[in-house]
């Protein structure tokens, strides 16, 4: 291996999705499989890579300003070497090249699976394939890995970006994503997220989204499943029922709604209706009666009058989110949705806010009801973890373990802890682990005994 890349460093610089967070990874991998090694410090690095948002146009400007303040950076120390890559890079791919001619390489989100021969390019290298090191190291030892199952979306939703810096749908072999799965589990993981743009519509050969899951549940060394971001069109009574029986499929759901108004989710393109969605929330409920559910919304769409905004906030009071995302829409060209004429910006902001409101007050509500019950926590990092329904929960330690008379003992990630919740005032749960750790397999017993729901 080229000594001189042995030693170089990276630091990569994320905006927006958890498909952007995976791509990172993915290209962090590529580069660590070069011999670079990743760093905290920008100072300390000689490749910089800044992955870029699209979705909202805030999103585009605070990666472009990131960019644009890399020039001095560059100039401090020869060699240096900025990459810009994802969804703000392939809308813009010539005026990012025009406006900041110091970027090396830009690698728009299209070709991110080429990202390795673009690198390599970049390096300027002249080793073949054999010379490399293929044995991808650990990243980082993640307990909660994030595995891309699909690429781009075949949707076209009025007010979105991402078909146009996406492309069409490419899904991965049930193989490749097995494989990308034990490599995670090898490297520590224990939870696999299960990503795509609308990751349930999946489909390789024969094999659907509920094959897909219940194979990567019944993989080696995984113990909880979840998938991001699902479309409520492919929520099918097979993928509610394989959620309801598969232990490892853990009952938090984020399923984007974005509007509450049937003319709003039509002039969307959505492809549901407020009543559908609301009758798979239905289902779901009765097979997995303590599920969490979490949403987008999209607030101020063109044309949504007061009365839609109140079917928005009705259907919040109906279905009672757990906890919701709500955007204010963001005019993007090229869509659909951006030849019509927008509100201004401060309609958009007090809905938005009316909107957070309420968010927040069915969230407290629902989150105070966990105060006093248990929970199976999967220990991440520092004492904190997550429950299967997705709460994140700080371990108290010290106050549990003084009163049981234990020793002061750190719970390791990759653990799965029997908490009780004891506040429920934080999005962050706290909670004081009992009875010392459970194994897994304790459980699954436990689960299947409570989750699976027969309808009798
Ligand atoms: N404006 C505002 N929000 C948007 N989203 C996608 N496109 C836009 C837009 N143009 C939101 C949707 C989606 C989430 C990832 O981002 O709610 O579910
Ligand atoms: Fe965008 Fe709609 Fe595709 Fe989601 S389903 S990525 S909102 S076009």
């Amino acid at each position: 291996m080229d000594p001189t890349i042995k030693n170089m460093k990276f630091f990569v610089r994320t905006y927006g999705c958890q498909m952007n967070v995976a791509d990172s990874n993915e290209m962090s991998r590529h580069l660590q499989a070069r011999g670079l090694v990743e760093t905290q410090d920008p100072d300390d690095a000689s490749i910089m890579l800044v992955n870029t948002c699209t979705v909202r146009q805030h999103a585009e400007d605070r990666a472009f300003s990131e960019v644009g303040r890399l020039r001095k950076w560059k100039a401090k120390r020869p060699g240096r070497k900025i990459v810009v890559t994802g969804c703000a890079a392939e809308r813009t791919k010539e005026y990012l090249e025009d406006r900041f001619p110091f970027v090396d390489l830009v690698v728009g989100a299209k070709s991110i699976e080429d990202f390795e021969q673009m690198a390599h390019r970049l390096l300027d290298r002249r080793v073949t394939d054999e010379e490399l090191d293929y044995v991808v190291p650990a990243v980082e030892d993640k307990v909660a890995a994030f595995v891309t199952i699909m690429r781009g979306c075949n949707y076209s939703c009025t007010y979105c970006i991402v078909p146009y810096v996406r492309g069409r749908e490419i899904y991965h072999s049930m193989d490749r994503i097995l494989g990308e799965v034990q490599d995670r589990v090898r490297e520590g993981a224990r939870e696999i997220m299960l990503l795509g743009q609308t990751v349930n519509s999946y489909r390789h050969g024969d094999h659907r989204f509920a094959d897909l899951l219940r194979a990567v549940a019944n993989a080696d060394g995984v113990d909880r499943v979840r998938f991001m971001s699902p479309h409520p069109y492919y929520m099918t009574d097979l993928v509610v029922e394989t959620m309801a029986e598969v232990p490892q499929v853990c009952e938090g759901l984020h399923l984007p709604v974005q509007s509450g108004s049937n003319v709003m989710l039509k002039a969307m393109a959505r492809n549901y209706t407020r009543e559908q969605y609301v009758s798979r929330i239905e289902k779901m409920r009765q097979a997995m009666p303590d599920m969490s559910l979490s949403t987008d919304f999209i607030v101020g769409f063109p044309g949504e009058t007061e009365e839609d905004f109140q079917q928005t906030l009705s259907l919040i009071e109906e279905l009672r989110f757990d906890w919701a995302f709500i955007f204010k829409y963001s005019k993007r060209e090229g869509t659909p949705a951006a030849n019509l004429e927008s509100y201004p910006e401060s309609l958009i902001e007090e809905r938005h806010q009316r909107c957070l409101e309420l968010i927040d007050r069915i969230a407290i509500e629902k989150r105070s009801k966990l105060v006093g019950t248990m929970q199976d926590v999967l220990v991440e990092a520092d004492n904190f973890g997550r429950t299967r329904t997705n709460y994140r929960v700080h371990i108290n330690r010290r106050a549990a373990q003084a009163r049981q008379g234990a020793a002061l003992t750190n719970v390791a990630p990759g653990e799965e802890v029997r908490v009780r919740i004891t506040n429920a005032q934080r999005a962050t749960l706290e909670g004081e682990i009992q009875n010392g750790n459970v194994t897994f397999e304790n459980f699954r017993q436990e689960d299947a005994g409570v989750r699976i729901c027969t309808g009798e």
